[in-house]
């Protein structure tokens, strides 16, 4: 069986990255909006028996997943044997259970959808917090990645005398991997979120730590509130400038720019969503999977 690699619009420069590195041919598909807004796909590869991998990254959702989904149907009609979705950010992971009667439990929602339409599912750090595996949701075989090693290497080599900083205890898990891999400090602070725009951090004394540079790191980076709060307190206590380092940047609205304006000495993110912070390159991760 071949493999080909069609990408939704957008995923373009991974799609190649991925075709580089692992041979595997890209497919083509002309996807467009009516002026209307409905959207239209046409399938213009043979993909007869092949195993197709569908690169679509799910940030900003909502407005693609009707694309994502008539591509994988007529790529099935079109007699292709396997669909594997590598969606590197994956969304709607975060509505996780009903924190106010009557809310939609949309990660459960959004991954039955895609069950239906994809055979299988490669993603990069999901937000797995209240629930610890994939197949919690989804009924296709899931294969989940780590950027854990690759953004280690980045702060090993771009950062002198680093204390790594998870601003809530959903982010233990990357900050604790992480600094154990490089043997270096990590403290986890408590955060409570009031608001999409408000959120509440407490930082433990933190003086012992004053010549580190400290290196806040989350999964998502999305009004940047948190790693805006984070910030601030770092910098209240003495520390050296805060590297803002995020898996998934979606900055919503205008997080960039208040991240910008908050003081922060960088800000870094992994290629799972384009945007000019991107600086670590998790296309060698897929491809091991491939
Ligand atoms: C929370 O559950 C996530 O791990 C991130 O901390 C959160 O999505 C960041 O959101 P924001 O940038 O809006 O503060």
């Amino acid at each position: 069986m071949n493999t080909l690699i069609f990408a939704l619009p957008g995923n373009e420069a991974l799609a190649q990255a991925l075709s580089q590195q692992t041979g595997f041919p890209a497919g083509s598909a002309e996807i467009r909006h009516f002026p209307d807004g409905e959207t239209y796909v046409r399938l213009l590869t043979d993909v007869q028996q092949q195993r197709v991998l569908v690169l679509a990254t799910l940030f900003q959702p909502d407005a693609q997943m009707m694309a994502l989904y008539y591509l994988c149907r007529i790529l099935r009609d079109s007699g292709a044997q396997e669909i594997t979705l590598i969606a590197p950010y994956l969304a709607y992971m975060r509505q996780d259970k009903q924190f106010h009667p009557g809310e939609a439990v949309t990660s459960a929602y959004f991954a039955e959808w895609v069950s239906q339409f994809a055979d299988r599912l490669i993603t990069i750090d999901p937000h797995l917090h209240r629930r610890k595996s994939m197949s919690e949701i989804y009924r296709i075989p899931c294969t989940v990645l780590h950027a854990e090693e690759i953004i280690a290497e980045w702060v090993t080599k771009n950062v002198e005398l680093p204390l790594l900083i998870g601003p809530d205890s959903e982010s233990e898990q990357w900050v604790s991997a992480i600094a154990n891999r490089m043997s270096i400090p990590y403290i986890v602070l408590e955060k409570t979120r009031l608001g999409d725009k408000n959120v509440e951090i407490s930082v433990p004394d933190v003086s012992a730590y004053l010549q580190h540079t400290p290196v806040l790191m989350d999964d998502i980076i999305s009004t940047a509130r948190t790693m805006i709060q984070t910030h601030l307190h770092l910098q209240k206590a003495g520390l050296q400038p805060t590297v803002c380092i995020g898996v998934h940047g979606l900055f919503a609205g205008d997080a960039l720019q208040a991240l910008q304006d908050a003081g922060v000495g960088k800000i870094i993110t992994c290629n799972t969503i384009p945007h000019a912070t991107n600086a670590i390159d998790i296309s060698p991760l897929i491809v091991k999977q491939l």
